[in-house]
Order: C-alpha cells, then sequence, then structure tokens
C-alpha cells in the first residue's frame, strides 16, 4: 500500500464550508459580472498555448479557496510527486504510473526527477527514448518507402488494430492532426469484434501496400487477437488469390514479416503470434492503457505525422505537466478544473460533465476522454480498499460544436439537470474557407466561414452563464403564454479553452490537461484512477457464455432464465 493513506475529503473543515455554501446556494453570473470587472481576467488563466477562462464558472472566491484548501488537505501536489517520481501509486496492480516519462525531453536540463532517474531497477529515460528512437526510424523507414511489402511495393495504409486505450488514442490523435498527415498515407483503425469493422476497414485495401500494426499492452485481448487473426487470413488469402505468394508455410511467415509490426509489453507473445519481436516496439506495465498514446501505442499516428511533429505532440504534453508540477495551485489550470468538477458533482450534484470541441478534427475528443475519465474515475472503493465516502466518476460525453447545439444543448440551456461543460476552440482554423456569397441577410459575402463557427463558440457559453429573463422575452413583444417557455434561466457552468491552432503540441496539451484533471479529482475522492478492474466481469462472462452461444446444450443450461431466452432466440433467429 502508497504511504499516501486516503484522506476522507468528507471530513475535512474545507469540505463542511463548501457543504454549507452549496446549501441553498443561489449564483448569480449576471450580478457578479456585473459588479465585478476584474472577474474574466482574474479567473482567466494561462497553461502552455491554453487560455482557459474560468470566469462563467459558478464560482466565487470563498469556494475558490475553500477548493484550493481541500486540494492541500487531501496533498494533490505531493500525489503528483509520488506518481511522476515512480512509486507505486497504482496500489492494488503494484505498479508506478509513469505516463509522464514518456514525453520527457532527451537529457532535458533541470528536469524533476532529474534524467535517468530509476524507477523498479530501470533507467525509464534510457528506456523510453530508446523505444522512441526505434518507433522513429521505422516511421521514417516506411515515410520514406524503404520498408516495403511482400511485392516490394511502399506502405501506403497502416491499419492499426487495438481496442481502448489502443484504439482510442491513435484514432483520435489521427483524426486530430490529419492535416500533418504525409500526402499518399492513410491510417485506418480496427476496433470492435464485430467482425463488419475488420471487414469494412479491408475493403478496397491492396494487400500489397497494407502494413498492419496490432497495438495491445498485454497482447492477449479477445477483440484484438481475433480481429489480427482476422486481418492475417484476408493477407494471405490477397495475396494467394493474386498470385502475389506461393501457397507454403514459408511464404505465409514471410507475408506476415512485412506487413505485420506490434506495440505490446509482452513481446513473448508477439513472437507466439508469428509477428518477429524485432518488428516489436514495447512498454512497460507502468503506463495505463488510457495513458498510452504518447508510448509506441502511437506507432501509427507517429508513421502518418512524422517524427518531428511527433516531438513536439510530445512536448506539448510536458509543458502542461509541468505547468502541472510547478504552478500555485490557485493558478494551476488542471487542478482548478478537477476542483470545479468536485464541486460540481459532488456538491452541485451535477451528474455529467460535457465536453464540446469547436474543431472538427476533435471530433474523437469526446470518445477518448470517456475511456481516460470513467475509467479512470469510475470507482466505488478507495485506493486502501475502504468504501468511497462520497460520489465519484462523472459522466463525460460530448460533440463538436456546431452539430451539439442543434442536437442536445436544448437539455444544457433549458433541461432541469445541472450540465457542467468545457468548451475548446483554436483561433487558426486548418481550412480558412470564406462564404463568398453570402445570404444576402446575416452572412456577408465573402465571410470568414471560421469566424461564423467561432461566433458560435462565443455565443454559446454567454448564453448559457447569462441567459434571458422573461422581462427580456416580454420586451420582444412576446405572447405571454410562450414567455416561460422562451425564457433562459442562465448560470449554467462553462470552462471556456482556446488554443492558437491544432498544432500537434496543443493536441498533446489538451490530453495532460485532461489527465491531470482525472488526477486531481482521483486524489480528492482517495480513489486508484490507474486500475480498472471493472471491465473484467464482462470480459470473464464473455468466454464463459460463448459456447452456449455457438450452440452447446449445457452452456445454455447453465443460464439463467433471462440470458437463456435471449440466446435461444438469437439461435433461432440466426439463420
Ligand atoms: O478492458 C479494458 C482495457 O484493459 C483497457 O484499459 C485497455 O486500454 C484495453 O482494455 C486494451 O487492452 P490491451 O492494450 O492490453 O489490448
Amino acid at each position: 500500500m502508497t504511504e499516501f493513506a486516503p484522506v476522507d475529503p468528507t471530513s475535512t473543515d474545507a469540505w463542511s464550508q463548501l457543504a454549507g455554501i452549496a446549501e441553498g446556494f443561489s449564483p448569480d453570473l449576471r450580478e457578479w459580472f456585473a459588479t465585478d470587472p476584474g472577474r474574466a481576467g482574474r479567473y482567466t488563466l494561462q497553461a502552455g498555448d491554453l487560455t482557459v477562462d474560468l470566469s462563467k464558472n459558478l464560482l466565487t472566491e470563498e469556494i475558490l479557496a475553500h477548493l484550493v484548501q481541500l486540494a492541500k488537505d487531501v496533498d494533490v501536489s505531493g500525489r503528483f510527486n509520488a506518481m511522476i517520481t515512480g512509486e507505486h501509486i497504482n496500489v492494488t496492480e503494484d505498479r508506478a504510473v509513469l505516463h509522464t516519462a514518456l514525453r520527457r525531453p532527451k537529457n532535458g536540463a533541470d528536469l524533476v526527477p532529474p534524467t535517468g532517474f530509476v524507477v523498479d531497477g530501470a533507467d525509464v529515460d534510457a528506456d523510453v527514448h530508446a523505444t522512441l528512437d526505434k518507433v522513429y526510424a521505422f516511421a521514417d523507414k516506411v515515410r520514406s518507402g524503404a520498408w516495403t511489402g511482400i511485392t516490394g511495393k511502399a506502405i501506403k495504409t497502416v491499419v492499426n488494430i487495438g481496442i481502448g486505450g489502443s484504439d482510442l488514442g491513435p484514432v483520435m490523435v489521427y483524426e486530430a492532426l490529419k492535416p500533418y498527415v504525409q500526402a499518399g498515407l492513410e491510417c485506418r483503425f480496427v476496433s470492435n469484434i464485430d467482425p463488419t469493422d475488420v471487414y469494412e476497414k479491408t475493403a478496397n485495401l491492396d494487400p500489397e501496400t497494407t502494413l498492419f500494426i496490432v497495438a495491445s499492452k498485454t497482447f492477449g485481448t479477445l477483440e484484438t487477437l481475433t480481429n489480427a487473426r482476422l486481418a492475417r487470413e484476408w493477407l494471405w488469402n490477397q495475396l494467394l488469390a493474386s498470385g502475389a505468394i506461393e501457397d507454403t508455410d514459408a511464404a505465409r511467415a514471410a507475408a506476415v514479416a512485412k506487413h505485420f509490426v506490434a506495440v505490446s509489453t509482452a513481446l513473448d507473445k508477439v513472437a507466439a503470434f508469428g509477428i518477429d519481436p524485432e518488428n516489436a516496439f514495447g512498454f512497460w506495465d507502468w503506463v495505463g492503457g488510457r495513458f498510452s498514446i504518447d508510448s509506441a501505442i502511437g506507432t501509427s499516428v507517429v508513421v502518418a505525422i512524422g517524427p518531428d511533429n511527433w516531438r513536439e505532440f510530445l512536448s506539448g504534453f510536458h509543458t502542461i505537466d509541468e505547468h502541472m508540477r510547478t504552478a500555485p495551485l490557485e493558478q494551476n489550470v488542471p487542478v482548478l478544473m478537477g476542483l470545479l468538477n468536485v464541486w460540481y458533482s459532488n456538491f452541485l450534484k451535477a451528474q455529467s460533465h460535457a465536453v464540446l470541441p469547436y474543431a472538427q478534427y476533435l471530433h474523437r475528443f469526446p470518445a477518448y476522454l470517456q475511456q481516460l475519465t470513467m475509467e479512470s474515475n469510475g470507482k466505488s472503493v478507495r485506493w486502501d480498499g475502504t468504501s468511497v465516502t462520497t460520489d465519484t466518476g462523472e459522466i463525460f460525453w460530448g460533440e463538436p460544436g456546431t452539430n451539439g447545439q442543434h442536437a442536445f444543448y436544448q437539455l444544457i440551456h433549458q433541461g432541469t439537470r445541472l450540465v457542467p461543460a468545457d468548451f475548446i476552440a483554436v483561433a487558426n482554423p486548418a481550412h480558412p474557407l470564406k462564404d463568398e456569397t453570402g445570404d444576402g441577410a446575416a452572412v456577408e459575402p465573402g465571410q470568414d466561414v471560421h469566424g461564423l463557427f467561432m461566433a458560435n463558440f462565443f455565443a454559446q457559453t454567454k448564453a448559457l452563464a447569462f441567459g434571458k429573463t422573461a422581462a427580456e422575452v416580454r420586451a420582444e413583444g412576446t405572447d405571454e403564454s410562450v414567455v416561460p417557455a422562451r425564457s433562459f434561466s442562465g448560470n449554467r457552468p462553462t470552462t471556456s479553452i482556446l488554443a492558437p491552432a491544432l498544432t500537434p503540441s496543443v493536441v498533446g496539451q489538451l490530453i495532460a490537461l485532461y489527465e491531470h484533471i482525472v488526477f486531481t479529482e482521483g486524489t480528492i475522492w482517495g480513489i486508484d484512477s490507474f486500475d480498472q478492474w471493472g471491465v473484467e466481469l464482462g470480459k470473464q462472462l464473455a468466454l464463459q457464455v460463448a459456447p452456449a452461444v455457438d450452440g452447446d446444450a449445457d452452456a445454455l443450461a447453465a443460464q439463467d432464465s433471462s440470458t437463456k431466452a435471449l440466446i435461444s432466440k438469437y439461435l433461432e433467429l440466426r439463420n
């Protein structure tokens, strides 16, 4: 067990003070802004390239002081320090938690801990950079065409096969950094064990120019290994059909050697699959799956965007790691955003948190964050095995704006539930298109479309914060019968995050920001944010149920009556 026994946050004076404020709390953002011209300036902070405006949150100086005191009481800074120096803060798996080490610069001066620090007998920096160098050399070979398929053709499509952290990170970052992808290269991502996924992703692919990356930390995940076998079968069948290889075991093995590489911590299992360990990139059990995009798990993206952009991506993470480590708590963006989440979920009873990127390239960011936040903090016991003392793990969800505006924003604006939301945007778009014709009314000819997009970004947080009173609605001449339906209460909290552009560094900064928000909340609640035992039971039962689904009568008879009836219906319907 870690020497950092969890402090029960509910036993602190700060908690009692916050609970007292929450009772009968009636925030008034209109009034707070009207009477305090310094509010926006005071609550707008900088972390790396991210300008973060917290002022439209339901926050006062008094609340802020108690939240910061709460972070001190549970020692967020001390535990962060324990994490980055390699203490086994993942207690249920008895592991260090060192994703921050994945992005430390090579031989960086003034690093904390210093370059060459040793954890569990290994020089962490040396290991990380040796693997990075191997991934970079491989990526360069694929990008230059020096790595060829079995018939000597250069690779055009990289298919990453993985699930959870071995998929969501790579696909999200690939999508986010599309403008940086080398022309002529494409990545696809297979994750679901639904055979449709591998079928669709291999459709129209030329096997001679396709490279599969099997990405699995454990190399034991049912979905990934099944999909890898399906992909291998597809490769062999296609190459045999075109006469590119002969029907021999040696030819099949040679095809795998040229068209399959792996990323895993289990290199023995990689070899058993038939992939040469020379063509495998390792990482370590101190990298959690959902914290692994900046490890070799990102190899598909390194190939796509190249080592220089990847270095920039890693430096973005490191910038936020340093901010988290050094900024005073009162100005520490991830800590404050984590504390605000605690304020909303534990005291104001919010059950969910929306993340709304106003950047189409970030369209997979909410899905990525769902694993990061909910697999980490969806826990009911603390790291010493005792029950949690308060609610944990709010539900994270979202979609890119403006699509969400025409779907679920109605509930955020006028529903009965409190939904705190993060709005994320960049000032400079990758494609600065203009609407040359306009609409002859609201949209002028030559309108910068990104400007129009950003007007929505700014308008939404304004509407949510300040609402529209019944008097204002009436003053527009609205029929009295619909005044209530057309009024907006306001006081719906948002955080606005604005970056200069969606560069590799900014994407790294955004990911690290949310990693440390998760850390802050987990530390307040006293939970181990780095294990994921909750996914195990379903995995075990799927294997137990599989024979029944395949028609084994004894296995079917052993099921509960609901499951038995469902499987029987399935068997009846299945042709
Ligand atoms: O089942 C959950 C999980 O263990 C995630 O934490 C992980 O990201 C995912 O499965 C994939 O695991 P692996 O990389 O070992 O295949």
